[in-house]
Parts: C-alpha cells; structure tokens; sequence
C-alpha cells in the first residue's frame, strides 16, 4: 500500500515514515502545501483541506495539523501555533510566560487519511510542560520549548526515534496503523472471499446435475455467480 504524506515538514516527514518503517506500508513525501483555514478545531482545518485535495491528488495520501496548547495562557496558540510561531517564535511565548509557575501545556496532532472515497481521522495527544528557556537542536517548532510528562528533556534535545516513542504525532500514527491492521484484514477476507468463490465456481462444475438443480438460499447467489458466503467481493 502507497500513502502519499502531504506536508511541506520535512520534521513531521521524518517522523512519520520512522514511525512506519516496519509497517508494510510505503511512505512518500509529496512536498506541498494546501489551503489551512483558521478555525476553531485542528480536525476541521484539515477537512477543508481534504475537499480541495480530492480533486487535486491522485491515489491515497495523509495529512497532519498539530498544535500547542498552553494552559495558563487559555489554550493559546492552540490552532494559532503555526501563525505564531512565525511572528512571535519560541522566544515570544517564553516571554509570554515569564513569571508563570503553572506550565502545564500539551501538543495535538490529527491526521486524516484519505483512502480510496473514505476519510478517516486520527488523534494523538502528549502532555507535558513548557521549559524556562530554549533547550536542543533538534526537531522543528516548538520543540525546544516543550518538556513531555516524565522526562527532564525538551522533544529537541531527543531523536526521532525516542520523541517518537511518546509524541502526539507517534500516538496519532499508532490509531492509524491500527487502522492499516483492519483494512489489512478486511482486504485479506476479501481475498480469501474471492479465492473461496473461485474456487467455489471450479467445483460446481464437477457438482452433479442433481446438486447443482438445488435451488441455492437467496444469500447464496448474486448476479449468476454462486457464492459460498455473502461478501463485499460476491456482491
Ligand atoms: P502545522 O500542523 O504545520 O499547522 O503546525 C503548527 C505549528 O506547530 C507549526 O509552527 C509547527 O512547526 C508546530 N508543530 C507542529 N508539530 C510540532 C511538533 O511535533 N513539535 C513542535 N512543533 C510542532
């Protein structure tokens, strides 16, 4: 199976595919943007991209909008966090909460996968705490800021590997391989179904004619063919 990440981060990217390289899925970069309107809900923002995406790209793909939300600051940037980083960055939101003992923050990632006509959404959350001042290299954002529940370091002074053990975004790609894992099993009952009818079909030829002039039960027949059980494949 191929899904095509929509994203123009190259940190959520490198994440992601981390995430899923045992999966038997592939993961490739389509480095794009798409229309994000400011609303309320992460989930939404990523549903209006969808209507514009369907038309525009061919085959499955996935999108990701995450957030940082502060509590002492009311949730702020919430679904802002990209505007604001921009214009006042980590610095900004240090100075916002000088002084603030409570610091208790969290990050949200939703994904939404399109596959075939469908869209499924999934989330992922991480709680964690909003350090005195910038700390590592890595990552991209807000990392540097942000200290998960548990740990003494910020997600930038982590590796893919080890953010990725407990992020927001890793949590949101576990709900979707979880999601892989029953497309998985629906496609290979499926195949079993199909394989089943086959041959099905093969011995009903050597079925004698006094079997074969048995009226199947109505479930048994679909469009000619004689189907061993009801599926989305007989029907
Ligand atoms: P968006 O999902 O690209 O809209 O991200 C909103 C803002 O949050 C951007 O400034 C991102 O850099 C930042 N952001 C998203 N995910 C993360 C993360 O995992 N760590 C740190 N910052 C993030």
């Amino acid at each position: 199976m191929t899904i095509q990440f929509i994203t123009t981060n190259a940190g959520k990217f490198a994440e992601v595919s981390e995430k899923l390289a045992a999966a038997s899925v592939k993961l490739v970069h389509l480095d794009r943007g798409y229309p994000e309107i400011q609303t309320d809900r992460l989930e939404k923002v990523l549903k209006y991209a969808a209507t514009g995406l369907d038309d525009e790209v061919k085959g499955d793909y996935l999108i990701d909008d995450s957030g940082l939300f502060i509590e002492a600051l009311g949730s702020f940037p919430g679904v802002y966090s990209a505007f604001v980083q921009k214009k006042l960055g980590n610095r900004g939101i240090l100075k916002l909460m000088a002084g603030e003992r409570y610091r208790a923050a969290f990050f949200e990632t939703v994904l939404l996968l399109r596959q075939g006509e469908e869209h499924e959404v999934f989330h992922g959350q991480c709680r964690g705490t909003i350090a005195d001042a910038e700390r590592g290299k890595g990552g991209f954002g807000y990392d540097p800021i942000f200290i998960p529940e548990g740990e003494t370091r910020t997600f930038a002074e982590m590796t893919v590997a080890e953010k990725n053990k407990i992020s927001h975004r890793a949590r949101a790609v576990q709900a979707l391989q979880a999601a892989f894992a029953r497309f998985g099993q629906q496609a290979d009952t499926a195949e079993a179904d199909s394989a089943e009818v086959g041959a099905d079909s093969e011995d009903a030829s050597d079925v004698d004619s006094a079997e074969a002039s048995e009226s199947p039960e109505p479930w048994q027949s679909f469009g000619g063919q004689r189907c061993v059980s009801v599926s989305k494949t007989c029907i």
